[in-house]
């Protein structure tokens, strides 16, 4: 009888260790954050290449907010196919699609606006449609889409990342969430879940400013903020400037 009880309370922990992936989490730590660009430029770069030379193709899941905005200014620069590029957005704010705030504005001016890629290959979120009706579209987007090759994540001052807010859904079993309560202005957003994020296989937090010492502090010690649900197999890079990680 105990060595039954003994082998399904086995049996459950290694169901649970299954279901419930661990993230892995390598921590890098930047003095200047022109050294944090530029290795974040290089590395989409490079898994860019691989992704070329192994599958004909690159999918790339931009970030929103002001970090990300450097790189995607050096990635003008770069020599590649960019035919065989697809872009892709981890969130959108409900805003009309020229609005000052639009991630997709942001990317558009920094970068897209200045290489080839093809209009049919860069797939902003229609999030001027509404929470909802904009979720719905993107969602059909992501349809038949494998792993993307490479996510790039922020991360808030209160941990959130994409639009993935502390006390609002990450995940619903689907690719994409209708934010109807953000507490970062505008509160209409959408984003792609935390799972879906998790199918990449490489995943980038770019992450600078004081203001985010508690969220990394929360991060590092294990509490479930949404940047922490974020959980690819192959793990995450955290790339930091002006927090602590010592
Ligand atoms: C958004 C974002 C968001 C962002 C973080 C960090 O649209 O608001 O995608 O998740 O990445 O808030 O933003 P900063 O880089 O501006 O600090």
């Amino acid at each position: 009888m105990a060595a039954r009880l003994a082998r399904s309370g086995w049996a459950i922990i290694r169901c649970e260790v299954t279901l419930m992936q661990i993230q892995n989490i390598r921590w890098k730590h930047f003095a200047s954050i022109s050294s944090l660009w530029h290795t974040a430029c290089d590395v989409i770069v490079q898994c860019a290449a691989q992704a070329l030379s192994q599958r004909g193709q690159f999918s790339i899941v931009l970030a929103g907010g002001h970090t990300p905005r450097a790189v995607y200014r050096l990635l003008c620069k770069v020599q590649t196919d960019w035919s065989k590029w697809h872009i892709y957005y981890g969130d959108e704010r409900c805003l009309p699609r020229d609005h000052a705030d639009r991630n997709s504005l942001m990317a558009e001016q920094a970068w897209l606006n200045h290489v080839a890629i093809p209009a049919s290959q860069i797939h902003p979120i229609p999030a001027e449609l509404g929470t909802e009706p904009g979720a719905k579209a993107y969602a059909a987007t992501l349809a038949g889409i494998g792993d993307f090759d490479v996510v790039l994540l922020g991360l808030g001052e209160d941990g959130h990342t994409a639009s993935l807010f502390p006390g609002e859904p990450w995940d619903n079993g689907g690719p994409t969430i209708a934010v109807t309560n953000a507490p970062k202005p505008p509160p209409q957003r959408v984003s792609i879940s935390a799972s879906r994020l998790s199918a990449a296989r490489e995943v980038l937090y770019l992450v600078s400013g004081a203001g985010k010492q508690q969220a990394v502090d929360d991060w590092r010690a294990g509490k479930l903020i949404p940047a922490a649900a974020v959980r690819p197999k192959n793990g995450v890079d955290v790339y930091c400037h002006s927090v602590d990680i010592s």
